[in-house]
């Protein structure tokens, strides 16, 4: 299958994407963790990328699209993928359409998560990621690791993301509904979007959205 998942940020769709990556055997791939890794790295791409997202903004379309471009032609993607924060405006999923044209593939679904916005202010103010894979997601409430501080898969020390401060987490949401949020519509006139409330426990989630994937086939 090859799946976009769309959702303003905090809403869960990190968490969401490493269950139902495992549960469809198709690789996880977000573009917030390729830069993340890039960053930690100190590539050329990750010095780029950082002033940006610190900002809350987006990373220029040009370099984003080669990265997930040069990400989703890995062999572990050649029967799907789980797309996470990518595309993220309409003319990333232009590039995304033409990609997938040229390889003769197509989306199955677009899976839209709905949370209001105080639940997703809630989620950011309280995420702990790891330092060793920011795809190790934690929250000081909802998902509290054994260990204070420390990351239950590899043992990292956990932290609050740059760009989790109140302020930039005003300006991504502005950001999400101005440039993110016209994919859905875009992706509705291809009659792909299944929509799902992601309020409730994780595994609530997951399940429900097992079902719309099943439903949306
Ligand atoms: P990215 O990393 O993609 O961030 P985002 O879209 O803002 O999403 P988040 O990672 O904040 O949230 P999430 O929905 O994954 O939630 P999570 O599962 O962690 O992008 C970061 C930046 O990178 C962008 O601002 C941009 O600069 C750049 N970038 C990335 N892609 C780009 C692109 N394509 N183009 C240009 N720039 C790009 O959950 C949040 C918290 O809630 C966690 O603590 C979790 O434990 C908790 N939680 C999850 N589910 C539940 C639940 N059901 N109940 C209670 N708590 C829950
Ligand atoms: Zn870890």
């Amino acid at each position: 299958m090859r799946i976009v998942l769309v959702g303003p940020p905090g809403a869960g769709k990190g968490t969401q994407a490493a269950f139902l990556a495992r549960n469809l055997s198709i690789p996880h791939i977000s573009t917030g963790d390729l830069f993340r890794a890039n960053i930690s790295q100190q590539t050329e791409l990750g010095k780029l990328a950082k002033s940006y997202m610190d900002a809350g903004n987006l990373v220029p379309d040009e370099v984003t699209i080669a990265m997930a471009k040069d990400r989703m032609e890995q062999p572990d993607a050649e029967n799907g993928f789980l797309l996470d924060g990518f595309p993220r405006n309409v003319s990333q999923a232009e590039a995304l359409d033409e990609l997938l044209e040229t390889e003769n593939m197509q989306l199955d679904a677009v899976l839209d998560l709905e949370v209001p916005e105080d639940e997703v202010v809630k989620r950011i103010a309280g995420r702990r990621i790891c330092r060793n894979d920011s795809s190790h997601v934690f929250h000081v409430t909802y998902k509290q690791p054994a260990k204070d501080g420390v990351c239950d898969v590899c043992g990292g020390e956990l932290y609050q993301r740059n760009d989790d401060s109140e302020e930039t987490v005003r300006t991504r949401l502005e950001v999400y509904h101005t440039q993110t949020e016209p994919i859905i519509d875009y992706y509705k006139a291809q009659g792909l979007v299944v929509t799902i409330s992601a309020l409730g426990k994780v595994e609530d989630v997951t399940a429900r959205a097992m079902e719309a994937l099943k439903r949306g086939e």
